[in-house]
């Protein structure tokens, strides 16, 4: 739809390619660098940042043509935000050192708006859009058309129908923000995005939360965006997608630049990306573990929960299910099968209404109509939704540690003050979290670093049962494995572990055993080494009556194989 967003630049050069895949030849290469450098329409030189004491960014060159979609890649912690927060306004001009470039131009922007007004729009990981306004009001809040003062709404409905036409949402203007999924609240921030004079796209971490239909939707828009000469950065931990879109990736390690690379001139290598990401070499993206699998620790029978909001829908349906000790079971699934409905119904009965069936822990029946109660018999459930769910944001990270056992630390019903300190920079230790101190705001730590304490909560419960919900999310390489080396040893301790997981090659690389959810009920069961992501797919597909286009997509999940 030519003209809708206004101020798109058609790159002077004539692209090569369009999908990554029609690479130039070697000798191809010298030039288009030489042209590369010519079209910079960005340049970010010898950032540094500082924040009391952490040196976030150290001297980072950074430099985004026109078309381009540019990955940045690290570690969590490594800067990739901080460097996204200062081309942005978001850190303003002076509170850095170093250059930004833009057009030709040195700009030193006082806010986001000034970076905004030259059409550098960010999208942050965390959504900002207003749940009980409807998508025409959260798109043009800021800016809404106007006649003679007077907001067009006329206009407003055809602007937004084009821009949701551009994003691929069949939704009316008027549908309610709280009534689309985490995926299609993305594409609205990208409507949102465009409805501004866009030329330069800043996404950090837009598929963390997305399915895999909807995470395919969005790289598409991204190279359509491309095609129309916008610039895109693109934050993300998943290398599999940023092997598919990106033209050129930098990584970032510690506040440096580390490595560059020419997708065009030069075939990607994961390993390569990885090997820079986290300075050695990681051979095996999991660790090796020998079984020991003993009796059943939790088995749950003819477990049934329906819905909290609407009774009569039955959620989870009369499902039977274990874990035996040592052993490591994976729950797979498409989004909305119930696998965390499951979880945490299970854990004290936190999601649902009218929950029957029964549970026994080391064989004896048990009843938990609490968090506390499946605390106290040893469950623990690490939740997906850490930001909401998992952390107190605002306090340390030493009072996060120890929220879920209190009493371990507090001998008199009084805190104390030295014997808390000592588990919890233990644990940091342990679980080598990234933080100035344990006395550092837990807001203030980077995504896989604040994963790292909400999994130190519950490990410290001492649980007989760790119910991992997407364990890894928004993760990096290096960390992830330290995850699943942490999972290993609980299991070789004789503990149960649930990994719920989106990432078919994590399941099918840590898992002695793979169930299958789909539509409140399991369909499908496979022992670890039989497992492939074929057999699993196909599980869903049998049960899944609204399959259809989800099965494209899905057959594409995850990528790289363990
Ligand atoms: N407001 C802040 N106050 C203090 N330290 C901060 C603040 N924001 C970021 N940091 C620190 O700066 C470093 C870089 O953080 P940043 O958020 O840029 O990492 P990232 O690469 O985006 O990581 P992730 O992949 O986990 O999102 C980290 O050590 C982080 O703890
Ligand atoms: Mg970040």
């Amino acid at each position: 739809m030519p003209g809708l967003v206004p101020g798109i630049h058609v790159p002077r050069r004539k692209r090569l390619h369009v999908d990554g895949r029609d690479k130039p030849g070697r000798d191809d290469c010298g030039s288009l660098r030489e042209n590369d450098s010519m079209t910079a329409m960005l340049e970010m030189r010898n950032v540094s940042k500082s924040f009391s004491g952490v040196q976030a960014l150290r001297d980072v060159n950074f430099s985004v043509e026109a078309g381009q979609i540019h990955a940045l890649v690290g570690e969590n912690g490594a800067g990739k935000s901080t460097l996204m927060k200062v081309l942005s306004g978001v850190y303003p001009a002076g509170s850095y050192e170093g250059t930004i470039i833009f057009d030709g131009e040195e700009r030193r922007f006082r806010d986001i708006n000034d970076s905004e007004a030259l059409g550098i729009i960010i999208i942050h990981q965390e959504l900002a859009l207003i749940p009980l306004m409807s998508i025409a009001e959260n798109i043009f809040l800021s800016h809404p058309p106007s006649k003679l003062g007077v907001i067009d709404r006329d206009e407003v409905y055809r602007r937004t129908r084009d821009l949701l036409a551009q994003v691929g949402l069949k939704e009316s203007p008027d549908t309610l923000i709280t009534d689309l999924g985490v995926g299609k609240q993305q594409l609205v921030e990208i409507a949102k995005a465009l409805s501004k004079r866009v030329r330069m796209l800043i996404l950090d971490e837009p598929t963390a939360s997305l399915n895999e239909a909807d995470s395919a939707a969005l790289l598409e828009r991204l190279m359509a965006f491309r095609a129309q000469g916008i610039g895109s950065i693109l934050i993300s931990h998943k290398l599999n997608e940023v092997a598919k879109v990106a033209d050129h990736i930098t990584v970032l390690r510690d506040g440096r630049t580390v490595d560059g690379i020419d997708c065009r001139a030069e075939a990607i290598q994961e390993d390569r990306i990885i090997r820079s990401m986290v300075n050695r070499d990681l051979a095996h993206r999991f660790p090796e573990r020998s079984a020991k699998i003993g009796e059943p620790v939790l088995t749950v029978e003819s477990w049934s929960v329906y819905h909290p909001i609407h009774p009569e829908r039955q959620v989870i349906k009369n499902v039977d299910f274990s874990v035996k000790r040592g052993e490591v079971v994976g729950i797979a699934g498409l989004m909305g099968a119930g696998r965390t409905e499951f979880a945490m119904s299970l854990f004290g009965r936190s999601w649902g209404t009218t929950i029957s069936g029964r549970v026994r822990l080391e064989g004896h029946e048990i009843v938990l109509p609490n968090v506390a109660a499946a605390i106290d018999a040893g469950l623990a459930y690490v939740t997906e939704d850490r930001k909401q769910l998992g952390l107190i944001l605002a306090d340390d990270v030493r009072k996060n540690i120890t929220l879920a056992s209190l009493d371990q630390v507090a001998p008199r019903r009084v805190i104390d003050d030295i014997a808390e300190l000592k588990v919890a920079s233990d644990y940091r230790n342990r679980m080598r979290i990234r933080c100035s101190d344990v006395y550092q705001e837990t807001s203030q730590l980077s995504g896989g670093n604040q994963q790292k304490v909400v999994l130190s909560k519950w490990l410290m419960t001492d649980p007989k049962v760790l119910i991992l919900d997407e364990p890894t999310r928004g993760i990096d390489v290096g960390a992830k494995y330290e995850i699943y080396c942490i999972i290993n040893e609980l299991a070789e301790a004789g503990r149960g572990v649930v990994v719920i997981s989106s990432e078919m090659p994590e399941l099918l690389g840590i898992c002695d055993r793979i169930c299958v959810m789909n539509d409140g009920a399991f369909v499908g069961e496979f022992p670890g080494a039989e497992a492939t992501q074929e057999k699993i797919m196909r599980a869903i597909m049998r049960n899944d009556r609204n399959y259809g286009s989800r099965a494209l997509a899905g057959a594409e999940m995850g990528g790289s194989q363990p």
